[in-house]
């Protein structure tokens, strides 16, 4: 990589003992020299309202919207909730697609991974992601994928990733996003 890359992370999960907001923590760790990740807590978003989109944005929303403006890619960890994603998630990512043809998400690259603690994985939560890339045009890494099943026992009671096989996984995602955003360029 040429120069560090800045990557803006958030999780769709927005309680304190989160396990993706965990795995996003891990990941500012496990990330290859280079890359810096950033998190942005999503609680702190209100509810898209039509009515505050324009003069009225406010504060916090702006500065959401230039934070992923400026990220070289946005890193996504999130819960599935209903085969689909949460909320909170749905709701950055409408307030992050404003702005017409100058909307921050246009040609976006973006990885994702999602924990759970049953065994889908996050796999049809993380597909749905995906369509909204369709529907943002943001660009996302294909592979590898990461579907962390059984969370409970992949984190220690501290939120500590310890399973290793999950820390290889997210260090060949973050190697390979960042192939995929110097290919972009
Ligand atoms: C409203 C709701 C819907 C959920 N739906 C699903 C689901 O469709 N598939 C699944 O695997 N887990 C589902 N779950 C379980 C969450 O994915 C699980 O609690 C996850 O670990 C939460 O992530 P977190 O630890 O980051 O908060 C659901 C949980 C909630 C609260």
């Amino acid at each position: 990589m040429t120069d560090t890359l800045r990557i803006l992370g958030i999780s769709g999960s927005i309680r304190a003992g989160s396990y993706n907001r965990s795995a996003l923590r891990a990941s500012a760790g496990l990330a290859p020299e280079g890359m810096d990740i950033d998190i942005f807590d999503l609680a702190r978003l209100p509810m898209y309202n039509g009515d505050l989109d324009g003069e009225a944005t406010p504060p916090v929303v702006r500065d959401f919207q230039s934070r992923v403006r400026t990220a070289d890619g946005l890193l996504v960890a999130t819960p599935e909730y209903l085969h689909s994603i949460p909320g909170v998630l749905k709701n950055a990512l409408d307030w992050a697609s404003r702005g017409g043809d100058n909307s921050p998400l246009l040609g976006k690259p973006i990885a994702m991974m999602g924990c759970v603690t049953g065994a889908s994985g996050s796999r049809w939560g993380q597909y749905h992601l995906r369509q909204i890339c369709h529907a943002t045009d943001m660009l996302p890494l294909n592979r590898p994928e990461i579907y962390v099943t059984d969370v409970r026992n992949k984190f220690d009671d501290a939120g500590n990733l310890t399973d290793e096989s999950t820390r290889q996984a997210i260090r060949e995602l973050l190697g390979a996003f960042g192939l995929w955003i110097e290919r972009l360029r």
